[in-house]
């Protein structure tokens, strides 16, 4: 429901707001390694690379995993012709480790049936593995200058706040939809797109939105209403359920510990990870199996980390065994200077730091 929407305008505004702000984006838009120049045609390799990482992730966090992956895989083919398991190792942190696996399938699609070369509609992109409606929406207003709706995080809060929207955003997506539809102009849609989100990261951010320079603020029926705090409103969100583990960090003179790969599919698909126990509501420490015997120290403080659905608690043990250890079945020995090179998670990276003497 928009409020006010028979007196306000913004709206009936829309192609003056899509010109004040594409002129606002030719003066402040973000310089982000995936860019073209203004007026140059961004490479589509790199549009995707970036805009699949950028799901879940904030820019600040991406820039280096994207100058690392563009680096090691300059065009599509080399990136196709990646073994997976180093692209899930140069992708190590970024999360989400399935995006990462959809990548490298993307790439040998577009390698094997493309001919090396990104499709440049839309409807041909949505078609590729990893590729859902926001990506394939954004390629190719970025990528190919088509005129697509883009709507990230960013956009939804933008097009609420504009058009006064007082439902929660989850219930509101088909009328924001509609009208950043009607919003969406036929001129240089990649660079509109991409001012919608520079505009949602910097000046309409969801707390103390900068209104006083906002180049929209003129239609902007949160800021006419001085709504602008309050909108979107909030979604009372259920508490993430804690879930307990235990984790055993076991060295094995000199210099080495032990690793195995977690099951290809499932939370963490295909990533290393240091033994444990299954992650449940309850945990149990002093009862969980241990890979090997030895003398285990426990660490006092738990390592925490939240996914998605749940926040995670986990009880760090350490034991260094022999150099003739064997490795148990389903583990292996790796050097601790290499951990650098494994496909570590963020979780994975925190209990090494935790384990360091
Ligand atoms: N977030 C997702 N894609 C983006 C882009 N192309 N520019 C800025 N922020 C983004």
């Amino acid at each position: 429901m928009t409020r006010n929407s028979s007196k306000l305008t913004a709206a009936k505004e829309t192609p003056r707001a899509a010109e004040r702000l594409l002129a606002w984006y030719d003066r402040h838009r973000r310089a982000l390694p995936w860019r073209a120049l203004p007026g140059q045609r961004a490479d589509p390799y790199a549009v995707w690379l970036s805009e699949v990482m950028l799901q879940q992730t904030t820019v600040a966090a991406v820039k280096a995993y994207y100058v690392s992956f563009l680096d090691a895989w300059p065009a599509v083919g080399n990136l196709a012709a990646a073994p997976v398991d180093e692209v899930m190792t140069r992708w190590a942190g970024l999360g989400y480790y399935s995006r990462a696996r959809n990548l490298h399938a993307c790439a040998q699609v577009v390698v094997a049936e493309h001919g090396g070369r990104f499709p440049g509609t839309e409807a041909a992109l949505r078609t590729l593995p990893g590729i859902g409606a926001y990506t394939a929406a954004a390629v190719a207003a970025i990528a190919f200058d088509q005129r697509a709706v883009v709507i990230d995080g960013n956009v939804d809060r933008v097009i609420v706040r504009l058009h006064g929207i007082e439902t929660s955003i989850p219930l509101a997506k088909p009328e924001i939809r509609r009208l950043a539809d009607a919003q969406t102009p036929d001129a240089r849609p990649g660079d509109y797109a991409q001012a919608m989100m520079d505009l949602g990261a910097t000046i309409c951010t969801p707390r103390k939105p900068a209104c006083v320079i906002c180049p929209l603020a003129e239609g902007c029926v949160a800021r006419i209403t001085g709504r602008q705090d309050v909108l979107p409103v909030k979604v009372v969100k259920a508490a993430r359920p804690v879930r307990h583990g235990s984790v055993f960090y076991v060295r094995r003179a000199p210099g080495e510990v032990l690793v195995r790969t977690r099951p290809p599919k499932g939370l963490l698909g295909g990533m290393t990870e240091f033994p444990g126990s299954a992650w449940d509501a309850v945990g149990d420490p002093e009862g969980a199996a241990r890979p090997l015997a030895a003398s285990y120290q426990r660490l006092l403080a738990p390592v925490e980390h939240g996914f998605t659905h749940f926040e995670l608690v986990l009880t760090p043990f350490l034991a260094t065994v022999k150099a003739t250890t064997q490795a148990p079945d389903g583990c292996r020995w790796v050097l601790e200077e290499g951990l650098a090179g494994e496909a570590l998670p963020s979780l994975m990276r925190k209990v090494a730091a935790a384990a360091e003497p």
